[in-house]
């Protein structure tokens, strides 16, 4: 074993986007092209001798190459150790929380989380610091700067580590220890929720549906759901991750997981319905004949926390996304806390969570999550789920239903226009841009705009600056059109529109999204031409 210096020459583009550096599996394959990510990381970090890495991904298409290749390159940067999930399978979630329980120095997490895999599909590689969270700007800046002007790597030529034994082999002067890729993260679930409740509710014979979308988090529910509380084996669907994930989508969202919906609106639906994501940091939450939208699933969980045991003890606070539903911030008024409005990315909720503001952070995407990590967490939010129906005895839709009726319904959807033409995606977002200043006080859609900027956010710990979040068109009545760019697509650009209404008669609660919004999402096209600038009648995707 000797550790070689590999001239190399940049790649343009290494930018990494919302979640870390996404590109198609055939842009990731050629030569140099991880190599160089990866030293760029390496040489932000600075000297990593003796330090501790975890590593780990959601099992797609490349995952093992890439790991091999980190081995060898952690090595010859002297790590004493780095932690691999068996199989190379860590989901995000519980790389997070290896992170934090090893006091590791930081993660890598190889995923796109939930776009295609396969030899055509999507990769995606993303560096966590040592609170377990994803990487603030600084570092990712730092990291594409250096890939500018990368003209060496560092590898060592060891042979590959078998990844599947569990045990310690070493690399270089470097130990890799082979981890059960689930025991560290259902320990933790087990500290924060009624494990006891759950295991009672399902020997009474409530039903359930887990799709894992043939993705990772499929043997975290086998083990969690099927194993420790008991439901009966059948309860988890698609469990077996697959490196294409069955040529599906794994984003758990009604148009992707189509068929869970399809199944809790036929007659005799199980109980209670859950979906994650390719790398296992969102959730969608599903009862009989409804599907519960994020942001209110993350209102519900915070006026409901004290059912579970790790959140008796009350919460800090709450933080949302900018373009997530306002929902959650009606439960922190009535609670008496802050909810913070952040940029859309996890990365912002880290600073929050490490200063104590905040408990509870979720967005719109299918993401919701707590301090129990630095993460989103698709399988902990099915837990807490689990949790309140077996506490509370109620059904899916009367929680929700109970939980409108008390704070009024947030009417929401988003629409997204994906692949557009870059060019096209980008003079909407300047014919909206110049059209700012002008808005304020004019009548959009039948609502009056209280205020139209593109979101800025301070953070309120480091006072770092994060300029560009989105165009925000704000109305007195709390209704809101959003636009924003995507960070996360391989294709052209997408437009993300966001659509909110906040709508306190419960006579009205039970009426239809889409149709409640259509007057919203009418004027938000005339205002940036949206569909006569791209060329699109309707947008690709609606959640
Ligand atoms: C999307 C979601 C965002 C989420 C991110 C990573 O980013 O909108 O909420 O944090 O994926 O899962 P976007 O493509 O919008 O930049
Ligand atoms: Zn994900």
């Amino acid at each position: 074993m000797t550790i070689q210096v590999i001239p190399t020459t940049p790649f343009s583009g290494q930018k990494p986007g919302t979640s870390g550096l996404r590109k198609k599996v055939t842009e990731f394959r050629q030569p140099g092209y991880l190599e160089n990510f990866v030293q760029a990381l390496f040489n932000t970090l600075g000297d990593c001798a003796g330090q501790t890495l975890v590593v780990g991904g959601d099992g797609r298409y490349f995952n093992r190459q890439a790991i091999q290749v980190i081995l060898r390159m952690a090595a010859a940067h002297g790590f004493g150790k780095v932690l691999v999930g068996r199989g190379g399978i860590l989901s995000t979630p519980a790389l997070s929380c290896v992170v934090r329980k090893h006091a590791a120095f930081g993660g890598i997490v190889l995923s796109a989380s939930h776009n295609p895999g396969g030899p055509d599909g999507d990769f995606g590689i993303k560096y966590n610091i040592g609170n377990g969270g994803p990487a603030p700007e600084r570092i990712t800046d730092e990291v594409y700067r250096l890939t500018q002007s990368i003209d060496t790597y560092r590898i060592s030529d060891a042979a590959d580590a078998n990844l599947d034994q569990l045990g310690t082999v070493r690399i270089e002067q470097m130990d890799v220890e082979v981890i059960d890729s689930v025991a560290d993260y259902a320990q933790l679930m087990q500290r924060l929720f009624d494990f006891d409740a759950i295991r009672a509710l399902f020997a009474r014979g409530f039903t359930m549906r887990f799709d894992a979308m043939s993705a990772v988090t499929g043997p975290y529910a086998h083990a969690i759901l099927e194993g420790i509380l008991g439901a009966p084996a059948g309860t988890v669907i698609h469990g077996e991750p697959l490196e294409d994930f069955g040529g599906h989508h794994p984003d758990p969202n009604p148009v992707n997981a189509a068929g869970l919906v399809a199944l809790m609106n036929a007659p005799h639906a199980p109980d209670f319905g859950a979906a994650s994501d390719g790398d296992g940091d969102r959730n969608m939450i599903v009862g009989r004949g409804i599907a519960v939208s994020p942001a209110d699933s993350l209102a519900i969980i915070a006026a409901n926390a004290a059912v579970a045991p790790g959140y008796r003890a009350g919460l800090k606070g709450i933080a949302r996304s900018m373009p997530t539903s306002a929902a959650p911030d009606r439960v922190a008024e009535a609670l008496g806390i802050k909810c913070y409005e952040t940029p859309t990315g996890w990365k912002y909720f880290g600073n929050l969570m490490d200063a104590g503001l905040v408990t509870l952070c979720g967005e719109e995407s299918y993401g919701t999550g707590s301090d129990h990590i630095r993460e989103k967490d698709g399988l902990w939010a099915v837990l807490f789920w689990l949790n309140l129906l077996a506490v509370s005895g109620k059904a899916v839709d009367t929680i929700v239903n109970e939980h409108w009726a008390r704070f009024g319904r947030n009417v929401y959807s988003r629409h997204d226009y994906e692949a557009v033409d870059s060019e096209a995606a980008h003079s909407v977002m300047r014919r909206l841009h110049a059209a700012l200043p002008g808005l304020a006080g004019t009548s959009v859609g039948g609502h009056t705009v209280a205020l139209a900027d593109d979101f800025a956010y301070t953070d309120p710990v480091d006072g770092s600056v994060s300029l560009g979040q989105g165009i925000r068109i704000v109305m007195t009545d709390g209704a809101r059109i959003v636009f924003r760019l995507s960070g996360t697509g391989t294709e052209g650009a997408t437009i993300r529109l966001y659509l909110e209404l906040y709508e306190a008669d419960p006579a009205r609660h039970g009426l239809e999204a889409q149709a409640m919004l259509a007057g919203l999402a009418q004027a938000a096209d005339e205002l940036a031409q949206l569909k006569a600038t791209t060329g699109r009648q309707a947008p690709s995707v609606v959640t």
